[in-house]
């Protein structure tokens, strides 16, 4: 019997050797342990040996089965110790490493653009109102005293849908909605941003498709220094504070007189760079006020009101701004020409 146990203890010995995992530690307890392992059956053996036997077997037994019960539990801790090792380095951060670049939109150069000309207004209490891009001829020419036939159309080639539908040429078309909506005749003071198309072809100053925003202020006794007076406010807040703007005279045949706006260069002062061409000029938009048949047209009477009108080009103001040389670079959706707006909080022209 002492011997079986000898045996036992060497057999134990070669098999905890072998033993890797938490799996294979189990194993071995209940072979060497459990209610069927050798162990018990020598219990069951004793039986029959003398008292002086039972004694030294049990005693025997017992220094087996405490040896056993350490080995197993000094091998359990170190594979606990080695698989916790592991799932720590499995699963390591190394925060040294670059991370993934998380990709977020930025706000469209354009639509900087047209923000920040809506704040100005805004601050000088326009409303900002929007009309539809697919418009009725009556809207877009008609009652803008462009009636059919008028030459002035074919400046403006259209994209039409039906005879009498289509994509708005200029967005002077939401004057004349706005001005029809306006049931009790009150003053009218507003902007208003969107696409319009012409069929051009695209070069790197025409793009068939491009922003416009528009302004009407329709009130009693509105006149020219009215005109000039805001759009001075406008050039400056825009173009800094030392700007000054000129009018020269222009056509267009819903407003009477016209005029086109210039804004001193920003680049030289004045003085001529290749960004104003040399003149010291540059135009930054077409005004004028409101001819007295698109009033009358639209219900208010030319004899009581009058109002002026104006139409900014949102992409002329950002290609002058950033030195763009191509429209069509706002269209293309190049990321890499998208993002370096995001960089510029603010469209705002230095104060030179
Ligand atoms: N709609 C004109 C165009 O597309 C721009 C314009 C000029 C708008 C004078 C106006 C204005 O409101 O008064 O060429």
């Amino acid at each position: 019997m002492k011997n079986e146990i000898e045996k036992l203890k060497t057999l134990f010995e070669r098999d905890i050797k072998k033993v890797k995992t938490m799996n294979e530690l189990n194993d071995l307890r209940i072979n060497y342990l459990g209610k069927k392992s050798k162990i018990q059956e020598f219990s069951t053996m004793m039986r029959d040996l003398s008292v002086e036997e039972k004694k030294e077997c049990g005693r025997l037994m017992n220094e087996f089965k405490t040896y056993v019960e350490v080995e197993i539990t000094n091998l359990r801790k170190e594979l606990e110790a080695k698989e916790l090792e592991e799932k720590l380095s499995n699963e390591k951060i190394d925060v040294t490493l670059p991370s993934t670049k998380i990709n977020v939109g930025s706000v469209h150069p354009i639509t900087k653009m047209i923000n920040e000309v809506e704040d100005i207004f805004i601050s000088m209490g326009y409303d900002v109102v929007e009309g539809p891009e697919v418009e009725r001829d009556l809207y877009n020419f008609e009652m803008l005293n462009l009636p059919k036939g008028h030459p002035a159309r074919d400046t403006q080639d259209s994209f039409y849908i039906t005879e009498d539908t289509l994509l708005r040429t200029q967005t002077s078309p939401v004057q004349v909605r706005t001005m029809l909506a306006n049931i009790e005749k009150t003053p009218i003071r507003i902007i208003c941003p969107g696409k319009t198309y012409r069929k051009d072809n695209d070069d790197a100053t025409h793009s068939h498709e491009f922003h416009q925003i528009e302004g009407l202020v329709v009130d009693e006794n509105i006149s020219m220094a009215d005109l000039k007076g805001t759009l001075e406010v406008f050039a400056k807040k825009i173009f800094g504070e030392k700007r000054e703007i000129r009018f020269r005279p222009s056509h267009f045949p819903f407003t009477e007189p016209s005029i086109e706006v210039d804004v001193s260069c920003f680049n030289c002062n004045g003085k001529g760079c290749n960004i104003c061409k040399g003149t010291g000029w540059i135009e930054i938009l077409g005004a004028g006020m409101v001819h007295p048949n698109v009033l009358n047209m639209c219900g208010y009477d030319s004899n009581k009101f009058t109002g002026f009108a104006f139409g900014i080009g949102p992409e002329r103001m950002a290609m002058l701004k950033y030195g763009i040389n191509d429209i069509r670079n706002f269209y293309i959706n190049d990321k890499r020409f998208l993002e370096e707006f995001d960089k510029v909080e603010k469209v705002s022209y230095e104060s030179k």
